[in-house]
């Protein structure tokens, strides 16, 4: 079944080894906290290396409901954004296209003393709930009730008071929420059991740019001095550790050499060391990493997902590519999302031999794929699929590809730049 007319899919010619270089964007799981974050002053925030992408164009519409003036040039990847905001509303709309939009709760209730956001529904791999986000506001004195959808939360007397929150789970975007709270809060919060990922450490550089005083991210245990105020900064994005990972795992599964440069080597260290388990040979320059599979047998390799420093789950899918073509077996398991196996069926509708028992993939290696029509359902599932239909004899359609427009910037031309065959048509 393939989607109406109007909805854009990837006709993908498969078999050729990609060899070249790609320049790695900035992180989209940075930029859309660190658009966010503009709300907690009215002085102008200016960023740098903030990519094209559909969710940061949400971004842009929800600031701009908000009250904040926007402006973007995507030929640079610099935004603008300044004034106070004027409304404290995210409207069911804007937060049922992306979910990130949830962490315009803390940052509205510390700068407005109040917020309306809707309840993001569930989306593909999960559930996806936002309890942590609310418990950790209710441990800085807010007042939250759930309203015909909508998270409703006023701050008493103004403004949030610091507090000692313990994550149950650790949840990057719950984290990121409470860090942004905690900046404009009175007295100190601390945060337990906080997500160490790479873009929580980037949110508190642009925070701490903007006069805020946070320590300990990047460990599990952050700590933030609430001021009365933040100032206007300057910051420049972190790069994309997912898509960085997923132009190495394109170039591995197609047999070719791809580097990627302006990378951050740092933050995929967990990755790195599977890719060369995989039996890649991959070197790290600078912030240019290079995978070469030239001639070179993939070799299988057990994943299991995990939160930062652990391997990525947003890696989980483009992985997998590659241990349906490793010689031998191996297994893929997913902890931390339910439902983040969307991608098997129409891997094996393209000739891999994968089982799912329960949580876990068993990957039995195969010597090809074969092209074929598949649907993606997610962002990362669908770049499993642009990469096993790189790796595949003949032609892919990819279908409904707007997930990837979501995460991947200038994608059809990046590919090509590395030799791909790829085009995108309705
Ligand atoms: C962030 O999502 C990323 N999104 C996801 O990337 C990423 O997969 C995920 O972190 C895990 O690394 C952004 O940063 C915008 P979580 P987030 O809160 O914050 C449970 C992509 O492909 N949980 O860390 O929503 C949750 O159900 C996207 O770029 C609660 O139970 O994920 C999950 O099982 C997909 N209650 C686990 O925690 C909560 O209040 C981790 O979720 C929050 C989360």
């Amino acid at each position: 079944m393939t989607s109406p007319s109007n909805v854009a899919k990837f006709r993908i010619t498969g078999g050729k080894a990609l060899d070249g270089e790609v320049l790695i964007s900035g992180a989209k799981n940075a930029a859309l906290p660190i658009l966010l974050c503009s709300v907690l002053t009215d002085e102008e925030v200016v960023l740098k290396r903030v990519p094209d992408l559909a969710d940061v164009k949400t971004s842009f519409h929800l600031l701009t409901e908000l009250g904040k003036a926007c402006s973007y040039d995507a030929a640079t990847n610099s935004a603008v954004l300044k004034g106070g905001v004027t409304s404290k509303v995210a409207s069911y709309d804007l937060v049922k296209t992306m979910r990130a939009s949830i962490m315009a709760l803390g940052p509205l209730l510390a700068y407005a003393g109040q917020a309306e956001v809707s309840l993001p529904g569930g989306c593909a791999i999960g559930a996806r709930p936002v309890d942590l986000h609310i418990k950790g506001l209710q441990a800085m004195g807010a007042d939250i009730q759930l309203e015909d959808g909508y998270i409703k939360a006023v701050a008493p007397n103004g403004r949030l008071q610091g507090g000692h929150v313990i994550m149950d789970k650790v949840s990057v975007t719950g984290t990121e929420n409470l860090m942004m709270a905690a900046a404009l809060a009175d007295g100190v919060t601390v945060i337990e059991n906080a997500a160490l990922e790479p873009e929580i450490v980037d949110l508190a550089v642009c925070l701490r740019k903007m006069g805020a005083q946070i320590s300990g991210d990047g460990t599990s245990r952050i700590e933030i001095c609430g001021v009365k105020k933040l100032h206007g900064c300057e910051h420049s994005v972190v790069a994309d550790r997912i898509e960085t990972g997923t132009y190495l795992i394109a170039g591995i599964a197609t047999h070719g050499i791809v580097s990627c440069c302006g990378a951050n080597p740092s933050t995929l260290e967990t990755l790195l060391t599977k890719l060369r388990q995989a039996n890649a040979v991959v070197d790290v320059d600078g912030d240019r990493i290079t995978a070469d599979m030239r001639g070179r047998v993939i070799k299988p390799v057990d994943i299991i997902t995990a939160p930062h420093p652990g391997f990525p789950t947003d890696m989980q899918a483009q992985f997998t590519v590659m241990n349906a073509l490793a010689e031998g077996v191996s297994s893929v398991t997913e902890t931390i999302f339910e439902n983040r196996f969307m991608h098997i069926a129409e891997l094996n509708r393209m000739g891999a031999h994968l089982e799912i028992k329960g949580n876990t993939v068993i990957c039995s290696g195969v010597s090809g794929l074969k092209g074929a029509q598949v649907m993606s359902s997610d962002l990362r599932a669908s770049a499993s699929l642009v990469i096993a239909g790189l790796a595949a004899e003949g032609i892919t359609i990819v279908d409904r590809i707007y997930h990837m427009d979501r995460g991947y910037e200038h994608i059809e031309s990046k590919i090509m730049g590395l030799g791909g065959s790829i085009e995108r048509f309705y």
